[in-house]
């Protein structure tokens, strides 16, 4: 199994549109995804898929389920855990429940080619939390200054406060692809100045396009909408690459119960 973060610095900038169409594509590939959707407190998949869920994460938390009780089977080939609405965190679990989700975690997610984290905006420690739980990493950033400025302080910070090293950038919303290309190397400069331990490895650029506010006002993946148009193809290009980046991991589930549990 592999387990891939996606976060940004700054807020807005297409995580949960990407993760969405991410895991759909690589559903299409004949691979098993689940989606965790680790915005806790404020569920997003789920409203963008046009899902209600009767169960969540806090379910769990409390002991009233089991992680596979409240695992919701999307009509699109892949599976998602729900995070509610209400204010938790997982950074602070205490050592039973880490034992406790451990053995659940096992238990579910072997059954799983890809586990993707859609993470919350910003630096919070509960954004390290899933960047660090996490095998890989994805930071989105938009080519706004300030965003490329949050993406880079977002890196930083997973470096200097638990020196997670390596991080692949995708830029979205961009004009052209030399746009997306431009803002790898510029974050790719600071990096080698200033951070040069980082390794940032470039997945592409995706393009803005109108019909993403489409598919989430629709609560259709974009994919299923516009397959034919140029997001839909680089979206799969990603997917490809990601693919071919890293091997089928089979101590993948193993690590990651090691990081769940030490943290
Ligand atoms: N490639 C794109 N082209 C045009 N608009 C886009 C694109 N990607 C995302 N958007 C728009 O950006 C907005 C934010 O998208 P989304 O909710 O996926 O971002 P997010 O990073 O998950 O936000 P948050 O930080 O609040 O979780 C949405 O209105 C969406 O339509
Ligand atoms: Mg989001």
């Amino acid at each position: 199994m592999r387990s891939i973060a996606i976060a940004s610095g700054k807020g807005g900038v297409g995580k949960t549109s990407f993760v969405i169409n991410l895991a759909l594509a690589l559903a299409q590939c004949n691979q098993k995804v689940l989606i965790f959707d680790a915005d806790l407190g404020l569920a997003n998949v789920d409203v963008m898929l046009g899902l209600s869920p009767k169960f969540d994460i806090r379910h769990v938390l409390t002991e009233k389920l089991s992680l596979k009780d409240i695992i919701y089977t999307t009509d699109y080939n892949f599976d998602i855990i729900p995070a509610g609405s209400g204010a938790i965190e997982l950074v602070n679990l205490s050592s039973n429940q880490k034992l406790l989700l451990k053995a659940q975690m096992e238990e579910t997610f072997k059954n799983y080619d890809f586990l993707l984290f859609d993470s919350s905006a910003g630096i919070s420690e509960n954004v390290l939390f899933f960047l660090l739980l996490a095998g890989e990493r994805i930071i989105l950033c938009t080519p706004e200054p300030t965003s490329i400025a949050d993406a880079y302080a977002l890196i930083k910070v997973a470096y200097k406060k638990y020196k997670i090293k390596d991080f692949y950038l995708i830029v979205n919303m961009i004009s052209n692809n030399l746009e997306g290309k431009r803002i790898y190397q510029q974050i790719l400069y600071v990096l080698e100045r200033f951070l040069p331990e980082i390794k940032l490895s470039y997945l592409g650029g995706l393009p803005y396009d109108e019909g993403v506010k489409k598919a989430i006002k629709s609560q259709i993946p974009y994919l299923i909408l516009y397959p034919e148009n140029t997001l839909s193809s680089k979206i799969k290009e990603i997917t490809l690459k990601l693919l071919k980046f890293n091997p089928q991991d089979d101590k993948g589930l193993e690590t990651f119960l090691e990081r769940l549990v030490k943290f």
